[in-house]
């Protein structure tokens, strides 16, 4: 039965969708299982490049079913957008190669609206969201009073749960937030036309995935954002309102505790952050310019979804011990090694130290790193370009060093090196 997870070990955008792309030749179905369109996932495929939201990126490959499971919250009309923009690009789309949870939640432009007004009125103290509508979508999952996709096949049901929400949704605009009221009329036709097209794309897609794994087929489970912006296990409160941890993809495609065989931590050779929230390696000034790049290529280090530039900083060898844990990662696909071509010395965060103590595990969770300051181990650099690379043994020995390094301290095996953006720039060992 085999379910492989591809989970985001760090801040997300660490270069999942490129590991889902090497894999999904193996596979038979790739399924997203928690996020929305927050999540960007860069493909490249020959010339063209996708960035993709919401459908699961290994829909490029004409033999995947693409699945979008339960524990999502999908924007209709970009998921519809993005259906007509990988269709203009020669991508086939129909229910038979993508299947939408009935169970997932819609994101409204109320919960858009919300997104915005919530972070303007926190003022210094925002999260820093994509402005997606993530947060106030899966609040209203909790209460209870969600939009699931299911809505979309009874005739009157969505226009009046529209109506419904889009009532509470002004109520708050205008009373709380002293923002202006959304037109709901207009809102509720839009959601009809989007109904019309996406119905025959909804199923109870746990089953689905159940009797594939059954027949022996595989899933890729393609996990969205990060460990450390899971709700529960990453830097609360400032963290994404989803699990993308790996049990969140048991949860979000409906499957049951067992059904993982692999569990892949996709962890960037050095760590990144968009928005808001504790960093405790951190770099700043030319050593940071150095890992983010200009903006002029499409791998340098600003959001696929907003374009933001991406803090950066060295690798945390103790959150990662942590992304281990939690997610239960059993090897470990490393991208943007070529990134850290030309440095001297590179360094490892291998301990904390609060007060006198120092700390190699973190004692209180990722909430708590505020006054934490980073150990650091050093290792040499390499001055070689690595892009060209295709064998581990053509690697300069500082470049294996720092591969090894990482194996030793984290205790699982660093099975695929990314050494570029290309389809063919990586290693698997
Ligand atoms: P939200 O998911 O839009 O509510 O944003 C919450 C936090 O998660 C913010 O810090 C975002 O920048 C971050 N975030 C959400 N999705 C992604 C992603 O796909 N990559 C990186 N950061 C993300």
């Amino acid at each position: 039965m085999p379910l492989n997870i591809i989970v985001g070990a760090q801040w997300g955008d660490e270069g999942k969708g490129r590991v889902v792309d090497l894999l999904a030749g193996e596979a038979d179905i790739v399924a997203r299982y928690s996020g929305g369109d927050n999540a960007g996932h860069t493909v490249t495929v020959g010339e063209d490049i996708f960035k993709l939201h919401l459908l699961p990126s290994g829909i490029v490959h004409p033999h995947i079913v693409g699945l979008l499971g339960n524990g999502m919250v999908i924007n209709p009309a970009t998921l519809l957008e993005e259906i007509e923009q990988v269709r203009e690009a020669g991508v086939s789309v129909n229910p038979d190669r993508v299947k939408i949870s009935s169970a997932a939640h819609l994101i409204t432009p109320g919960h858009r609206a919300l997104d915005g007004a919530r972070e303007r009125a926190r003022g210094d103290a925002k999260i820093g969201t994509t402005g997606r509508g993530i947060g106030p979508a899966y609040t209203s999952k909790v209460n209870r009073s969600g939009l699931r996709t299911e809505l979309m096949l009874v005739d009157g049901a969505l226009s009046q749960a529209l109506a419904d929400h889009l009532k509470e949704v002004n109520y708050q605009l205008e009373v709380v937030y002293r923002e202006e009221p959304l037109d709901d009329q207009k809102i509720i036709r839009d959601f009809q036309g989007y109904a019309e097209q996406l119905r025959p794309y909804l199923s109870e897609t746990g089953a689905y995935a159940e009797k594939a794994l059954a027949e022996g087929k595989m899933i890729l489970a393609e996990g969205a954002q990060g460990t450390l912006l899971d709700l529960d296990h990453g830097t609360y409160p400032y963290v994404t309102s989803s699990t993308p941890t790996a049990p969140g993809a048991l949860v979000g495609l409906g499957l049951g505790i067992g059904s993982a065989d692999r569990v892949i931590g996709v962890v960037k050779a050095f760590q990144t952050r968009v928005g808001e929230g504790p960093f405790p390696t951190e770099l700043e000034g030319d050593l940071a310019t150095r890992l983010r790049g200009t903006g002029q290529n499409q791998w340098d280090e600003f959001g696929t979804t907003t374009g933001r530039p991406r803090r950066v900083g060295w690798l945390d060898i103790v959150l990662l011990r942590y992304a281990i844990r939690v997610n239960g990662i059993t090897e470990i696909a490393l991208t943007k090694l070529d990134i850290l071509s030309g440095f001297d010395q590179l360094k490892l965060c291998t301990a904390y130290q609060i007060g006198e103590e120092i700390h190699q595990r973190l004692p209180m969770g990722p909430g708590n790193l505020g006054g934490m300051r980073a150990i650091y181990e050093e290792l040499p650099g390499w001055e070689e370009d690595l892009t060209s690379t295709r064998q581990w043994a053509d690697f300069p020995e500082a470049a294996r060093g720092y591969v090894k390094a990482l194996e030793s301290l984290l205790g699982v095996p660093v099975t695929i090196i990314s050494v570029g953006p290309e389809r063919s720039q990586v290693i698997q060992r």
